[in-house]
């Protein structure tokens, strides 16, 4: 149907991205991009309203952008005109004007994302591939259709995509393109959380999450953005005992979770359930290495306090984990659930910083549906209303850990 007004306007439409990809990966997908070509940078926006109207679906239009989307069915299609970009190094908006068909493969990310069926009558079905897109396919590479260095300058969460892609399909990413990523690694502190968590969020769906996290330390984007995983690296000797690598220590331990464990934030407690520990970790002459300031009596061993009162911001990341358990439980907490000492001890390991934290944690669930996103925000109301309670009624800081 789009080929046949396409065909009407006197332009032509391809489907491009990840549709073309994962049609031969045999992959499921619900999303079409179509590239429209000769309608000027309007020209997409113009068939998917006429789309529209012939499918009688609302078309939501985003005019600055020069792109619009619809549903039809199961499919979400969103329509743009070919386009070329180009970028100035001091911003992350491209300079937009109209393009080929080969500009607009040329501005993509990679080279199995950048190739495209042809939509027309005179074409359709015909595969569109000037940057070998299928040979990288059946290869098992991810790389980019520009040099490396254009194409993750322009937009550096490419970086991440790359990543992402490689654990998602069990796809190598290709030398010249890695070395490009640990060249241009500094450039992804431009880029949101958001947008990097959406990637990541992927890599964790994925049925060996580990791969990316090991591709993200060795391209050096993990200390970046995550450098309180990538502190869990690395071993300590002394006296010939060795302490495990936390890192590899906790990969092993994600991907050990993944069968049992569909549900993400398992997953995420998986990552994250070490975090912390580093600087918590010491050695001691009669039990070796041990964590938490345990101490020796006799032969027993009892739990002292803390030996860091104060942590640095960094690992109290750690307590991150504990808010989200919190307010991630799937009912609306009551009052008793909240009791006093776990709110006394929240306050005494995140310390002064605890309303940063609660916020960070709060940023991290918008993506919820609105049910859920209630229910955790009732549940942080009552543990901020307990913890002003408590707050009044004894000096926090003179608090010993119960
Ligand atoms: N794209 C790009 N650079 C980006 C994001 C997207 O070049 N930073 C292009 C790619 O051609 C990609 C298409 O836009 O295939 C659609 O992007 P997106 O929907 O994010 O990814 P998909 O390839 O569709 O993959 P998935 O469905 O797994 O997200």
């Amino acid at each position: 149907r789009i080929g046949a007004i396409a065909d009407r306007r006197g332009v032509q439409a391809y489907a491009i991205g990840g549709f073309v990809r994962d049609y031969y990966l045999m992959r499921p997908c619900t999303d079409i991009d179509i590239v429209i070509v000769g309608g000027g940078t309007g020209g997409g926006i113009a068939v998917a309203e006429e789309l529209g109207r012939e499918v009688k679906s609302k078309v939501n239009v985003f005019r600055n952008f020069g792109t619009a989307m619809l549903r039809v069915g199961k499919w979400e299609v969103e329509f743009v005109g070919a386009r070329r970009e180009s970028y100035r190094a001091d911003s992350r908006k491209p300079i937009v004007e109209d393009g080929t068909m080969e500009d607009d493969q040329r501005r993509r990310d990679f080279t199995i994302n950048a190739m495209a069926f042809g939509l027309n009558a005179d074409n359709f079905g015909r595969l569109v591939d000037p940057f070998e897109g299928m040979e990288d396919m059946e290869a098992q590479l991810i790389r980019t259709p520009l040099d490396p260095d254009t194409t993750f300058s322009d937009d550096p969460l490419r970086m991440v995509r790359a990543v992402r892609f490689a654990t998602q399909l069990d796809f190598r990413i290709e030398s010249e393109t890695f070395a490009a990523i640990r060249r241009n690694r500094e450039r992804i502190k431009i880029i949101s959380r958001e947008r990097i968590a959406a990637e990541v969020e992927k890599i964790m769906r994925s049925p060996r999450p580990s791969k990316g996290w090991r591709l993200f330390d060795e391209s050096g984007l993990l200390e970046l953005f995550f450098p309180q995983l990538s502190k869990l690296k690395g071993v300590d000797t002394v006296r010939g005992r060795a302490h495990k690598d936390n890192f590899i220590h906790t990969l092993k331990v994600l991907d050990n979770i993944v069968p049992h464990a569909d549900n993400l934030w398992l997953r995420w407690a998986a990552l994250l359930h070490d975090i912390g520990k580093p600087r918590t970790k010491a050695w001691d002459e009669r039990v070796g290495w041990t964590f938490h300031g345990h101490e020796v009596v006799g032969s027993k061993m009892i739990p002292g306090i803390f030996r860091e009162q104060k942590l640095p911001m960094d690992e109290r990341m750690k307590y991150v984990q504990k808010l989200v358990f919190l307010h991630l439980r799937p009912i609306i907490l009551s009052e008793d659930e909240v009791t006093d000492s776990a709110v006394r001890r929240l306050l005494f390991e995140a310390g002064d910083d605890v309303e940063d934290l609660m916020t960070l944690c709060e940023a991290d669930i918008t993506s919820g549906n609105d049910a859920k996103v209630r229910r955790y925000l009732a549940n942080f109301a009552l543990v901020r209303r307990k913890m002003k309670e408590i707050e009044e009624k004894d000096h926090i800081r003179n608090f010993q850990p119960p």
